[in-house]
C-alpha cells in the first residue's frame, strides 16, 4: 500500500508548526489574565509545576499516539484501546468548540491593530472595549443582537484560516508558520523590551515573580494552572496527535517536544513579564497596587495594553500596531492548528479530500462562530465557553487518554514508550510512566472533580443559569453526544 498521508517537509518544519500551534492567544492574551486573576506571583509556581508534571509528559504521550498510528485522534486512539475512538472524537469536538471562540478573540486583536492608529480608545480603554467596541449587552439572559462591525473582521479571520488550510500540510500550515513565527519573535521581543523600560516596571515584575504562598493554598489557583497548561501547549485536545501523525517515520520525538515545550513556556513568561511590567507602570502612575489597576478577566490585554500605548506619546501608534499584530500573528497559526484536527479526522474517517473537509468542517464552524460572535454577547460567550471547555473538555479528554493507557492498558503505554525510544534522543523511562500513571492522573482527577463540583454547586461567574447551561454545559454535552455518534459510524 502506498503511503498517501500528507507530511511535513522536514523535522524543523514540524517544530515550527508545533511551536506556532502552542504559542498563541493562550500565551499573550490568556496567560497574563489568568495569572493576574490568580494572584500574580501566586500563579507562576503552580504553572511551572503543572508544565513539568502534566504538560510535558502529556505532550510526549500525544506525540507517541499520533506518530505511532500515523492517524488523527479517533483512529489513533482506536488502535490503542476499546472505546478509544470515542475519546478521539471528544478531543476533535473540543477543537471545534475552541475554534469558534478563538476566531472571536483573533477578531478583536485584528481590529485593535487598526484602533491603535491614533489610539481610538481615547481616555477610557475599558469603556471603549466593553461598550463602544463590543457593545456588550447588559442583559443577563441570552441576547444575539447583531453588531455589524464585528461581522466583517470575523468573516475575514475565517476566510484567512480556511485559505491556509486549503493549502494543505506543507504548502498551507507549514509555510504560513514559517512566515508568522519569525515575525512574531521579532515583534514580540521589541515589545517586551519597550515595556521593561517603562517607569514602575519593577513594581509589576515584583508582583509577577514574588511567590504568594498564602494564595497558593487556594485550590482554584492550581486548577487554573493545570487548565491553562494544556490549552497553552496544545495538548490533550488532539492537536499534537494530529501534527505528529504527519511526521516521517523516523523522527526524534522527545527532542522536538522539549524544544516546543521550552519555546512555549518562554513566550508565556515573556508575555507575563511584558504585561506585568506594563501593569506596574500603571500602578506607579496611579499610586496604587498592581492588583488594583485594572479589572482583570479576559479583557486584560485589550485594556491594559491600550492604556500603556496611549501613555507612550511619540511612537504610540507603532507600539500598538506591533503589539496587536503579534497577538494576531500568534493566534492565527494556532487557529489553523485547532481547525486542522477536525479536518484531518474527517479525512481519515470518511476519506474526504482536503478541499471537501475544509469546506464542510471549516465552513460549518465559520457560520456558527460568525453568528454567535458578531453579537452583543461575544465576550460573555467567550468567557463561558472558554472556562467550560478548558476545565472540563480539555482536562477531561487529557485525563481519559492517560487513564486509558496508564491504568487499564499498560501494554499500550509500554508500546508507545518503546516506539518513542526507538527513534528519539532523550529516552522516556520509568519516570515518565510513573509521572503519567500516578502524578498527572491523580492531579487531573482531583482537578476535574473539584471543578465539576464547583460548577454544579456554584456555577461560573455572574452569568445567568440559562447562559451557563446553554453554552457551558451545552458545549460539554455537544462533545459527548457527537463523540458517541461519530464513533458508532462505519469508516469509509
Ligand atoms: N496553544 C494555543 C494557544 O496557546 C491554543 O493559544
Amino acid at each position: 500500500m502506498t503511503d498517501t498521508r500528507e507530511n511535513w517537509s522536514s523535522r524543523s518544519g514540524f517544530i515550527i508548526a508545533a511551536v506556532g500551534s502552542a504559542v498563541g492567544l493562550g500565551n499573550i492574551w490568556r496567560f497574563p489574565y489568568v495569572a493576574y486573576e490568580n494572584g500574580g506571583g501566586a500563579f507562576l509556581i503552580p504553572y511551572l509545576l503543572a508544565l513539568i508534571t502534566a504538560g510535558l509528559p502529556l505532550l510526549f504521550l500525544d506525540y507517541a499516539v499520533g506518530h505511532k498510528a500515523r492517524n488523527s485522534p479517533p483512529k489513533a486512539y482506536r488502535t490503542l484501546f476499546r472505546g478509544g475512538e470515542t475519546l478521539g472524537w471528544w478531543q476533535v469536538c473540543v477543537c471545534i468548540i475552541i475554534g469558534l471562540y478563538y476566531a472571536s478573540v483573533l477578531t478583536w486583536a485584528g481590529s485593535y491593530v487598526y484602533f491603535s492608529v491614533g489610539q481610538m480608545w481615547g481616555n477610557d480603554p475599558e469603556g471603549f472595549f466593553f461598550k463602544t467596541y463590543l457593545q456588550t449587552s447588559e442583559a443577563t439572559s441570552f441576547d444575539l443582537r447583531f453588531v455589524g462591525h464585528l461581522f466583517w473582521p470575523i468573516l475575514g479571520i475565517w476566510a484567512l484560516t480556511l485559505i491556509i488550510l486549503y493549502g494543505g500540510v506543507k504548502k498551507g500550515v507549514e509555510l504560513s508558520n514559517k512566515i508568522f513565527m519569525p515575525l512574531l519573535f521579532v515583534l514580540f521581543t521589541i515589545l517586551v523590551i519597550q515595556a521593561l523600560r517603562l517607569p514602575g516596571a519593577v513594581q509589576g515584575l515584583n508582583a509577577f515573580f514574588t511567590p504568594n504562598w498564602a494564595a497558593m493554598m487556594d485550590y482554584k489557583v492550581w486548577l487554573a494552572a493545570y487548565g491553562h497548561t494544556f490549552f497553552s501547549l496544545s495538548v490533550g485536545f488532539g492537536i499534537m496527535v494530529t501534527y505528529a501523525s504527519y511526521l516521517k517515520p523516523k523522527t526524534n520525538l522527545t527532542g522536538s517536544g522539549l524544544i516546543v515545550g521550552f519555546a512555549n513556556a518562554s513566550t508565556e513568561i515573556l508575555a507575563g513579564i511584558g504585561i506585568f511590567a506594563a501593569l506596574g507602570f500603571m500602578a506607579h502612575a496611579a499610586q496604587t497596587n498592581v492588583q488594583d489597576v485594572v479589572s482583570g478577566g479576559i479583557g486584560l490585554a485589550f485594556i491594559a495594553f491600550p492604556k500603556i500605548i496611549s501613555s507612550l506619546g511619540a511612537g504610540a501608534d507603532l507600539f500598538g500596531i506591533l503589539f496587536f499584530a503579534s497577538l494576531f500573528v500568534a493566534g492565527i497559526s494556532s487557529m489553523v492548528s485547532i481547525l486542522e484536527v477536525p479536518i484531518a479526522a474527517m479525512q481519515d474517517k470518511l476519506k474526504w479530500g482536503r478541499r471537501k473537509a475544509v469546506t464542510i468542517v471549516g465552513g460549518g464552524s465559520a457560520v456558527v462562530s460568525i453568528i454567535l460572535f458578531s453579537s452583543v454577547n461575544a465576550i460573555k460567550l467567550v468567557d463561558i465557553v472558554d472556562h467550560f471547555i478548558n476545565n472540563i473538555g480539555i482536562i477531561g479528554g487529557a485525563l481519559l487518554s492517560i487513564i486509558a493507557v496508564a491504568w487499564f492498558k499498560r501494554s499500550a503505554l509500554i508500546q508507545l514508550r518503546d516506539h518513542v525510544n526507538a527513534i528519539s534522543t532523550v529516552q522516556l523511562g520509568k519516570g515518565w510512566d510513573f509521572t503519567l500513571t500516578v502524578i498527572t492522573s491523580l492531579i487531573l482527577l482531583v482537578t476535574l472533580t473539584m471543578t465539576v463540583f464547583s460548577l454544579i454547586t456554584k456555577g461560573y461567574g455572574d452569568y445567568s443559569a440559562s447562559m451557563q447551561w446553554l453554552f457551558g454545559w451545552g458545549c460539554v454535552a455537544f462533545c459527548a453526544v457527537v463523540a458517541v455518534v461519530l464513533s458508532k459510524m462505519k469508516d469509509r
